[in-house]
């Protein structure tokens, strides 16, 4: 039988967390395995895939959106298809299933989070038979790491620990589409590391919903501190991960921010709000008080760690105190980074049963404030960066200008440097290099690159 696939052209847009980034590293795998070639937008495109996220309402309406305005972009010249397919994958495929393809009549395909294998048959299928396809099953697949993968950038990896969520935060839908936590055995992730590091990759970022039970379905205690000892073993200059939940994150954990020499400085650890009343209320299971407790022992244990977090503003029911309460963590801890959001209310989680009767202006005053608060902490912590020299992996050059190459320091911060004369900005890419920081600004340092 003939390849469908070959001479076809395929571009993926991606939206949400890094684990959606990641699967679309496995379907780009996939795509360009069977012949399709990879191209920028979708107008070279004869494929076009959503990797779809659900988290808040605003994603959700846009993909809806954008799929129905694809039907006016003309086919590219030269197309071997009689159509351009479609296909939505993700959260959105897995929630709504064939509801998609009843809802956008010009969608031909709808995969889900469990089952990315099945988009090259359902692709298939769906061109050879001029048909439409879904194909969304309730959890037990398998790692997308099984599949083939095409990475973003050779130097860097996401190495997926654990999949699905266990937490049911209560305004949070993630349970719902990405199911229960499901870890990888021990062994699998550090041979997957040690293959990494052959292959010239400094930097390991591990991803599951919640890292820090991982092990928990395994073994039945979580050992996520075994996977951390486990990856550096294997070699890798810098490892990072995300996300982690502050109810299970162990003394042993924050102890290897001391000990272990390939943990990167920096950790992403969401607090969602700073008010016990609304986090008892959002189902997190910790108090503000051990938090903070938390924040202080990380500092013991790794003076320069930067640290970033997630805050939700106008939860339901959520007071000005409740709000002061959240404005004062924040001024207190001193994030590097903090992802503000404005709640939104996801059909089918607790939280949208809640009464919920904050004006939207009181709600957006509140979040325009605490995003004042955030900057100037960000800058602050920055300003601490002065005249120190830090190793920056080069990521490569500035959007605005290609003559600053960017990278990320091991707090990772985005630093900039000017490429220095005579050096070639390609060879540089992937490569570590100490830079000493002479301006501090609120979302990026830059200096000059140190010749050693
Ligand atoms: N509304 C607003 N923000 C949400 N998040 C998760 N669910 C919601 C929601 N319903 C935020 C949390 C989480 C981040 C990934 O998205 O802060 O940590
Ligand atoms: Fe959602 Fe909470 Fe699970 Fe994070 S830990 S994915 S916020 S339910």
């Amino acid at each position: 039988m003939s390849n469908v696939f070959e001479g076809t052209r395929f571009c993926i847009h991606t939206f949400g967390c890094q684990m959606n980034k990641h699967d679309s590293e496995r379907v780009a795998g996939m795509l360009e395995g069977l012949g399709s070639l990879p191209v920028e937008t979708i107008e070279e495109a004869d494929i076009v895939v959503f990797m779809t996220c659900c988290v808040r309402e605003a994603a959700d309406t846009r993909l809806y959106g954008q799929v129905a305005s694809m039907k006016n972009i003309p086919l590219r010249d030269g197309t071997p298809l009689d159509k351009r397919y479609i296909a939505v994958g993700g959260c959105i495929g897995q929630r709504d299933g064939d509801k998609l393809l009843a809802a956008l009549p010009h969608l031909d395909v709808v995969f889900g989070t469990h089952n990315l294998g099945s988009l090259p048959g359902l692709l298939r299928r769906a061109i050879e038979q001029h048909g439409r396809a879904a194909e969304v099953i309730e959890g037990g697949a398998e790692f997308s790491s099984a599949l083939p993968t095409v990475r973003e950038h050779d130097w860097a990896a996401w190495l997926p620990i654990t999949v699905g969520c266990n937490n049911f935060c209560s305004y949070c839908i993630v349970p719902y589409v990405r199911g229960r936590e499901k870890s990888r055995p021990l062994d699998d992730i550090a041979a997957e590391a040690r293959s990494y590091v052959e292959a010239g990759v400094k930097e390991i970022t591990l991803l599951g919903q919640n890292v820090n039970s991982y092990g928990r379905d395994l073994y039945g205690e979580p050992r996520f501190a075994d996977v951390l000892r486990a990856v550096d073993a294997a070699g890798i200059e810098r490892l990072r991960f995300a996300t982690s939940h502050p109810k299970d994150l162990t003394d042993e954990v924050i102890g290897l921010f001391a000990t272990l020499p390939s943990l990167m400085p920096a950790l992403h650890l969401p607090v969602q709000s700073g008010s016990n009343r609304i986090l008892s209320a959002m189902n997190r299971r910790y108090t503000r008080e051990h938090y903070l407790g938390l924040i202080e022992k990380l500092r013991r244990a790794r003076p320069d760690i930067a640290l970033s977090t997630d805050i939700i503003v106008g939860f339901p029911g959520e007071t000005e105190e409740n709000f002061m309460d959240t404005y004062r963590l924040v001024e207190e801890v001193g994030y590097s980074q903090v992802f503000t959001f404005i709640y939104s209310k996801r059909e089918g989680t607790p939280a949208a049963e809640m009464d919920d009767d904050t004006p939207r202006e009181v709600i957006q005053e509140r979040f325009d404030r605490l995003v004042d608060l955030v900057q100037r902490k960000a800058f602050e912590a920055n300003q601490a960066e002065l005249g120190a020299t830090v190793p920056v992996l080069v990521e490569g050059t500035s959007k605005r200008d290609d003559s600053i190459l960017a990278g990320k320091s091991p707090k990772n911060q985005t630093v900039h440097a000017p490429v220095p004369a005579g050096a070639d900005a390609t060879s540089l890419v992937g490569r570590i290099v100490p830079v000493t920081i002479e301006e501090a600004r609120t979302w990026y340092l830059s200096g000059t690159i140190v010749h050693a």
